[in-house]
Formats: structure tokens, sequence, C-alpha cells
């Protein structure tokens, strides 16, 4: 099968040009001046479909390098399986995602990712790869980050909160540091100081402050700003890269920065929900149905941020001046109805995460549009930084021959209405960027050379998707 993407805008994370691109199979065969023969040879009459893309940017598929799909988590389970949440993603121009294994306190790490793969494989729409979630750091984690690394697993979250469920101390913080720092592995960090939020959280519920609207207050930034400290500290004293997870507070993007700029390898990624979303936005929530509860929809961690103290500014500024490299979503979703609600006389009990694997390439696209971040900066925060820092790039994050033809069409002349009934494929009843507006929209996907998504139309199928043997971080040395 062969096809030719011809007159459209081409956007590399390092320029943009007018090109045809020919696919051949499931591989990028060569990028050409539009019109172009290869040795005489006429392209458009030897290939079996010719899509018309001019007017339309031709970028590499979206790389969403954090999900967690049908994640068990907060006593119940994310609510997207892997087939429901990578064709949402295929949807809205993500064409590879990055999910976590868990493993939580006792369970074996091999166990878990064999486990893992038995869950996602055959039913992926599009490509799929794995970092590994690390709770207690047993003597045989340790080993298994040496065997995981060999299987493509190049990648080990660590938290720093959620006692009893996945927090690590400090000590077994720097044990799998010491084995990252020996192997190439790069150490991912949920940087929010855990002690100090269950004892917060403690006295809200005491002194009977239970809406959704607590949990942002009771993980303040200096929460984050100090456990993103410390983590930068003992990745210092360990020798091991850092990439700190969902950072939401600009303090904890000032201690990023301070690190970089001192020659240390930390790296930070946001998500959506911290550029759009804010803590305001969550108090001001009312529903009929769900009274102040509605805010519930937007309980994550970290958590959304005051707009008023400049986060969001901040951030978006980070995303320009690459104090922050990249932009995941934490795509965790969970449905008000049966899930969050478990928490509506106590906010501590509501399953934490927002779902947004669709609208990840369209919300950073309107980014685009407000004049925050350019074209190619567009595609570097979502598609070829998340290659680079995980051991893809090459075969993904870019336009070039040899590369899977990942390939978007993106349509600035579009637009998408995002909400419930209007875009959305994931597997929750509510929308958590409902009634957003965006100036442009993805008009077709296609994944390894196959056209999943086109003309509004899913012509993809559950098992298209592939797993991703990573290499290691092409940041580090
Ligand atoms: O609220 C969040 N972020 N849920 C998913 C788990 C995590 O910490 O990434
Ligand atoms: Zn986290
Ligand atoms: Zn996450």
């Amino acid at each position: 099968m062969k096809t030719l993407i011809k007159n459209g805008t081409v956007v590399n994370s390092t320029g943009t040009a007018t090109a045809d691109v020919l696919i051949d199979g499931d591989t990028i065969a060569a990028v050409l001046a539009p019109g172009s023969t290869l040795l005489g040879f006429d392209i458009e009459r030897n290939v079996d479909t010719v899509i018309d893309a001019a007017g339309k940017y031709v970028i590499p598929g979206g790389i969403d390098a954090h999900t967690h799909m049908q994640m068990p988590f907060g006593g119940t389970e994310a609510s997207d399986t892997f087939e429901t949440g990578t064709r949402a993603a295929a949807w809205g121009g993500t064409t590879s995602i990055v999910d976590f294994v868990v493993q939580y306190a006792g369970e074996n790490v091999l166990d878990q990712y064999a486990a893992w793969q038995d869950k996602a494989r055959g039913e992926c729409a599009i490509d799929y790869g794995f970092h590994q979630i690390l709770s207690d750091v047993q003597d045989s984690s340790l080993v298994a980050m040496d065997e995981l690394v060999k299987e493509g697993v190049s990648s080990f979250k660590l938290f720093m909160a959620y006692k009893g469920v996945f927090l690590s101390d400090d000590g077994q913080i720097v044990k799998a540091m010491q084995k990252a720092s020996s192997n190439g592995s790069m150490i991912m960090m949920h940087a929010e100081n855990g002690s100090v939020i269950d004892l917060l959280v403690q006295q809200a519920i005491a002194a009977g402050n239970t809406s959704p609207y607590n949990h942002g207050l009771t993980r303040p930034w200096q929460a984050e700003e100090e456990a993103t400290h410390r983590a930068i500290m003992l990745a210092n004293l360990t020798g091991a890269p850092l990439y700190v997870v969902h950072v939401s507070a600009k303090q904890a993007v000032e201690q990023i920065a301070v690190a970089r700029d001192r020659g240390q390898n930390v790296f930070g990624e946001t998500c959506p929900q911290y550029l759009y979303l804010s803590l305001e936005d969550q108090l001001g929530a009312q529903s009929d149905e769900w009274g102040s509860f509605e805010g519930a929809k937007w309980v994550c961690s970290t958590p959304l941020r005051s707009k008023a103290e400049g986060h969001q500014h901040h951030m978006w500024q980070s995303l320009r001046t690459n104090d922050i490299q990249m932009v995941s979503t934490d795509h965790c979703p969970f449905c008000m109805k049966g899930q969050k609600d478990m928490g509506l006389t106590d906010f501590s009990k509501i399953p934490n995460g927002i779902g947004s694997v669709e609208h990840r390439m369209d919300l950073l696209y309107q980014g685009v549009v407000d004049k925050q971040i350019s074209l190619e900066r567009w595609v570097e925060v979502t598609s070829t930084t998340p290659a680079r820092m995980f051991g893809m790039y090459g075969q993904k994050g870019v336009i070039q021959p040899g590369a899977d033809g990942d390939v978007v069409i993106y349509d600035p002349n579009g637009h998408t209405s995002i909400g419930v009934g209007k875009t959305h494929h994931m597997n929750m009843d509510y929308s958590a960027y409902e009634g957003f507006e965006i100036d442009g929209h993805v008009d077709t996907v296609l994944s390894r050379g196959k056209v999943v998504i086109d003309d509004n139309q899913y012509l993809g199928a559950k098992g298209d998707g592939k797993y991703i043997k990573r290499g290691l971080s092409q940041y580090l040395i």
C-alpha cells in the first residue's frame, strides 16, 4: 500500500516546508518538493491513494507519553480501556501512547509488566509503549529494572505522595535512582510531599471542608515545590536523570529551571489542564445535577492551580522558553456517576484524574492560534520531544524518510467543538473541556501508513497498534 500526501505544509519541530510525503507500507519513504518525480517515475500515478493536503498542516502523529488506561486506582479503575482510550487518542491526532505498568507494594515488578502486556496486546488502535511504576523498591525490583530496559521499558515512575498506595520513601527513591544512573534509564517523579498533604487532608475533613475544591487547597504549591526540589537533590546525589511529571506550580518549574541551568539532566512535563484550567474554575463550578460537587470533574494530582497566582501564565511561558519540555495528558479518566461520586461527602475519596487523551493536540494547537507557542513548538512539545525523551525518535516524532507513517493532516481552517455529544470518544460521562472551541481540526490520521481517521470517520481497528520497544532517552549521553 502506497500513499502520497501532496501539497501539504509539512511541519517538523525544526521547520516548515511545502512538500509531498510518500508513505510505502508502514514507513515514510520520501519527503519531496511538491510534484517531484522520483528518478523520472511519476509518483502520483503509481500509488494506491493520493491525499490532497493543500492548505493543511502535515505533522508527525502526536505522542502522549503519560496515560493510564484501565488503571486500578482510588478504589476503582480508570474508565478507558486500552481499546477505547487509544481509539479516542486516534480521533484526536495522537498515534502513540506510553502508558504505565503499575506495581503496588508487595507485588513483583516483572509479573506486573507481563500482566500489563496481556491487557494491552491486541486491544490498541495505535502504537503503545510502557513506563514502569515502582512503589516499594525491593531488591528484585532493581534487578527487574535492568530486565525491563532490555524489553524497551526505559523509564520508571516513583511517587512522593499516596502513602500506602504508591509512595516510595527517600531511601527507596535513592536505590531506584542509583540503578537508573547505572543502566541509563529515566526516573519519572510524581513530586508532591505526601505526608504534608495527608495531614492537611485530615484537618480539612475534620473541619467539615469536604467539597472537591478542598482537594486543591490541601495540595498547595509548597508541597509540590518542596518535593520537586528534594527529587532534584536526590537525582543530583545519584547522577540519575529526572523527569518531573504533571508539573502545575510555577515554583516547581523554577526548581526545574535552576537545576537545568546548573547542568543537571532534569526535565519537566506539564498537561493541558494546567495550561487551560484553574482552581478558580473548580471553585466556581456548579451544576443542577451535582451542585458544587461539579468540581469533582477536575480533581487530579498535582491539582489545578490558582490563575490569580499566575501558574497558568507561567506554564505557557515555560513551554516557550523550554523550562518545560513537553506536554502529556496524564489521561486518567473516571465517570462522575459511579466513580467520582464515591467522594460526594469526602473529597479525599474522589478518584484522582482527568481524561483528555483525545484533545491534547487540539488544545495545544489553540495555543498556536492564541500566539502562546509557534507552530513548530506545537509539534515539538506534543511529538518530537516525547519521542526523544523516551527513546523513540527517528521511528516516531518526525516526518522524514524511514520514520513510521504516523501522520496527521490538520486543518487550520477547520473547527472543533469539544464536548459530550460533539467530539467525545473517551469512555467518560463528561468532558473536562466541555464547551471549548478550537480553531482547527484533525482531518486525517495515519497510523503506520494506515488511514485510521478520515473525514470524521474511524477507519481503524482494535489491534492495529503495536508495542513500541523503546530505547534510552536521546537527551542523555
Ligand atoms: O490525578 C492523577 N494524576 N491521576 C493519575 C495518577 C498520577 O499520579 O499520575
Ligand atoms: Zn502522578
Ligand atoms: Zn499519571
